[in-house]
């Protein structure tokens, strides 16, 4: 990805490893302000997933994955009590349950470290299945962007959900890989705002600047009206868990965008590496959805005048609120999923 700092140009990815501590962009900064938060310990991992610092499937698979290296470098018993240990910091690590790659990324490095053949090897092998994890992520969405620029013709205006980018990925992102790939061919983006948490709004949008993307935020429920003015080619949306049937979990308002498409004849697609389809999961209906903090909806966060971030109540003090984090779009409205082995 690359970050535009002091007019220059510097290329990041989302999550890394230097020595023992996890480095991630700090998505809860962002718009505004481009800053770098340290997880010293795979607790603190746990916690950056738990909060958000770090979102988005491929994202929090990859920084998983470089947790449980952190606590297997950091478990000081028997070798033969190390299999528990790992179990006990893998559930540590799953702090949110809808992402299938979050469970991906820590069986991935769970297998490594339970074929060493004693300690220091499990602590070697969890840090290097980790980075290959990493750059394997990377991989598949570049391949998912090569693969599915295809389907947007020369100026194509293409709509997308939620943030799909390089930041909810390693690089390169879902959704926005493909839209990064055809970014010369005088494209242009929709971009959902994606309450409550404005992950279109803030985050979306911020790459797609990043990257000199033609892009308009436009309010969740305006994607209806534009689509019926015929101001909408193709629909293209992450995913967070892809069922057996291929039904799909992704961010909440995904689900009527589908339809809306679908009834304006516009193709839907859905594009996530192969780590995000779930073979356990029969169906969409199947997947645990996650219930946030209602405060995501009650309240907005951004700068006052003078660039502090202030939260401030936006709704009706006396009422409650819910706030499901997914929905399920049933396959029947997905034209087609692009993964790094090509369109399914
Ligand atoms: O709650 P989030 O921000 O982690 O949700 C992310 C999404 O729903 C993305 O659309 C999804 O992970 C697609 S791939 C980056």
């Amino acid at each position: 990805m690359k970050v535009k700092i002091n007019g220059g140009t510097e290329n990041y990815r989302t999550v890394w490893l230097d020595g023992l501590k996890v480095r991630l962009i700090n998505q809860l900064k962002l718009p505004y302000k481009f800053e770098i938060f340290q997880c010293r310990d795979y607790q603190e991992t746990a916690s950056a997933i738990r909060d958000m610092v770090v979102r988005g499937a491929p994202a929090i698979g990859a920084t998983a994955a470089y947790g449980l290296a952190q606590a297997v470098n950091s478990f000081d018993g028997k070798f033969d009590e190390l299999g528990p240990f790992v179990e006990s910091a893998k559930s540590t690590l799953a702090t949110r349950p809808t992402a299938h790659d979050l469970f991906d990324g820590l069986d991935y490095v769970g297998r490594a470290v339970m074929a060493a053949g004693g300690l220091d090897d499990a602590k070697t092998q969890s840090i290097a299945a980790s980075c290959r994890y990493a750059d394997e992520s990377a991989q598949r969405c570049r391949k998912i962007g090569e693969i599915g620029q295809k389907l947007i013709k020369d100026g194509a205006r293409v709509l997308t959900h939620c943030n799909a980018g390089a930041l909810g990925c390693v690089d390169y992102g879902t959704a926005l890989a493909p839209i990064r790939f055809a970014s010369g061919r005088g494209i242009f983006v929709w971009v959902d705002e994606t309450r409550p948490r404005l992950q279109g709004a803030r985050l979306t949008a911020w790459e797609l600047a990043q990257e000199g993307i033609n892009h308009s935020i436009i309010a969740d429920n305006a994607a209806g009206y534009f689509m019926q003015n015929g101001e909408v080619d193709i629909v293209i949306v992450g995913a967070d868990r892809i069922a057996k049937n291929a039904d799909v979990v992704n961010k909440i308002g995904t689900y009527e965008k589908a339809i809306l498409a679908k009834e304006n004849g516009i193709p839907f697609y859905v594009a996530a590496p192969t780590t995000t389809i779930d073979k356990t999961c029969a169906c969409g209906k199947d997947a645990i959805i996650e219930e946030r903090t209602t405060d995501e909806v009650l309240f907005a966060e951004g700068p006052d005048k003078r660039g502090v971030i202030q939260k401030i109540r936006i709704a009706n003090p006396a009422s409650s609120a819910k706030n499901p984090a997914f929905d399920v779009t049933p396959a029947k409205y997905v034209a087609g999923i692009i993964t790094e082995g090509g369109i399914i």
